[in-house]
């Protein structure tokens, strides 16, 4: 592959610059681009130009016009370019409201809405408390080394997205793997479209059980649910409930599995953060920010001319909204590359913004704040348990994660 020149001397960018130097940093390059103009013409894999905005003030703008669609199309892939035959595939699923637009994205996201306010997920918290003290338990009753990802940071949002939805825990290992490839950058179709295939059988099986014997869950409210609009069809009910399924596991496993790592790697924020456990929550924004698990940002496609940082950007133009670039914004954040678990700043863009804002950055937060709060008061001593530069990180994945974090701890100072 050709290295990602600064550009082709025309002033495109020819390709979004993925590569990383530091795990936690966005790739380099995005710094400079930033720097010299926040609105740059880019190149996608598939040749197409389109553009890449890096600085704050335009990602947010850009992602408040109502002049942006989110269908995806086969120009939009930020970093493959996908085979013909994946045009199937991305094409829209109904009830797949991350990847649609008003009136049907708003439809969907007006019945899931209520079910992820801060007060539903308040009421969530003591369940939440419990699950957490259970994985540390079991945790601190072993012998370290173990691997935190798997003890710790995947079941937990796992457990928590699947009592909601009221989908058997005990299946997980079945959802988990296949949610893994459903994010992933991998350009092979046959590994998506097999992917792809097996949660739509097992999610029609799950909602025919409900059907015919409705629990107290949220995928047996939706599936018996009436009112003037008419009941959402299967088709509907089955994207609906894997979006849910696959976005509420896989990005906060990988962000509460990061954020442990950057505090590691960071001990006197580290020891701030022990000393003082009521910052929890600003800690948890601040790694939000610093880390930005997805990594490529996100991708619209204009639907009408629109004026960003002095550039024109067309209908039917594709561009890439870069979050890690823009949470790094020297114009918005004092000393941007920082870790500062004190930091009081402006909201951060881990979570996108507009109408397509995460759906579930309540849960995700109440999950993190836990988590983060019991985890380094019972394990003080917590340390990295093989060299940091062995650490398996994932990178080929809209989700910026890790495969193990092992992890390690003086057993007489586990509480
Ligand atoms: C949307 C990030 C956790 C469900 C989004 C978007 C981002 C994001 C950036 C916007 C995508 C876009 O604009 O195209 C994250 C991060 C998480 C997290 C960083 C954890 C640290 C969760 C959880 C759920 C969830 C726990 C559980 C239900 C969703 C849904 C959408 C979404 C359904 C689509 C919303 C819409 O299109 O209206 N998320 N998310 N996410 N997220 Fe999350």
């Amino acid at each position: 592959q050709e290295a990602v020149r600064p550009d082709a001397g025309d002033g495109i960018v020819p390709r979004l610059p993925t590569e990383r130097t530091c795990p936690f940093d966005p790739p380099e390059e995005l710094r400079r681009l930033r720097a010299e103009a926040p609105v740059r013409r880019m190149r996608f894999p598939t040749g197409d130009l389109g553009w890449l905005l890096t600085g704050y003030d335009e990602v947010r703008a850009l992602l408040a016009d109502p002049r942006v669609s989110s269908r995806r199309t086969r120009a939009s892939h930020p970093v493959r370019e996908l085979p013909p035959e994946a045009e199937e595939i991305v094409r829209v699923q109904p009830g797949h409201f991350i990847a649609q637009d008003a009136p049907d994205h708003t439809r969907y996201r007006r019945l899931l809405t209520g079910h992820f306010t801060v007060r539903r997920v308040r009421a969530l918290t003591g369940r939440i408390e419990e699950i957490v003290d259970d994985h540390l338990t079991a945790m601190a009753a072993g012998t370290p080394p173990v691997d935190l990802m798997q003890a710790f940071a995947l079941p937990l949002p796992s457990l928590v997205i699947c009592e909601t939805l009221g989908v058997p825990y005990a299946e997980r290992q079945m959802f988990q793997r296949r949610a893994a490839a459903l994010i992933s950058t991998t350009d092979d179709v046959t590994v998506i479209r097999r992917s792809q295939r097996e949660m739509l059988e097992y999610m029609s099986d799950l909602l025919r059980a409900k059907r015919a014997e409705p629990g107290d869950d949220l995928l047996s409210g939706l599936v018996t649910r009436s009112d003037a609009e008419g009941p959402l069809t299967d088709e509907e009910l089955v994207n609906i409930a894997n979006l849910l399924l696959v976005a509420g596991h896989e990005t906060t496993a990988n962000m509460i599995a990061m954020g442990v790592l950057t505090l590691l790697r960071h001990p006197g924020q580290l020891a701030a953060l022990c000393d003082d456990p009521d910052l929890t929550d600003r800690a948890v924004e601040e790694l939000l920010r610093y880390v930005t698990i997805p990594q490529h940002g996100v991708v619209r496609t204009a639907t009408g001319d629109i004026e960003i940082g002095g550039k024109r950007i067309l209908a039917g133009e594709t561009i890439v909204a870069s979050l890690p670039a823009a949470n790094r914004d020297p114009a918005r954040f004092a000393d941007p590359d920082t870790l500062d678990v004190s930091r009081q700043s402006p909201a951060h863009l881990s979570f996108g913004h507009g109408v397509h804002q995460c759906l579930g950055q309540q849960l995700a937060r109440v999950e993190m704040r836990v988590a983060f709060r019991a985890l380094l008061q019972r394990f003080p001593t917590l340390r990295l348990a093989v060299p940091f530069e062995q650490l398996r990180m994932r990178t080929d994945s809209f989700v910026l994660g890790i495969h193990e974090l092992p992890v390690a701890w003086d057993t007489a100072a586990a509480r």
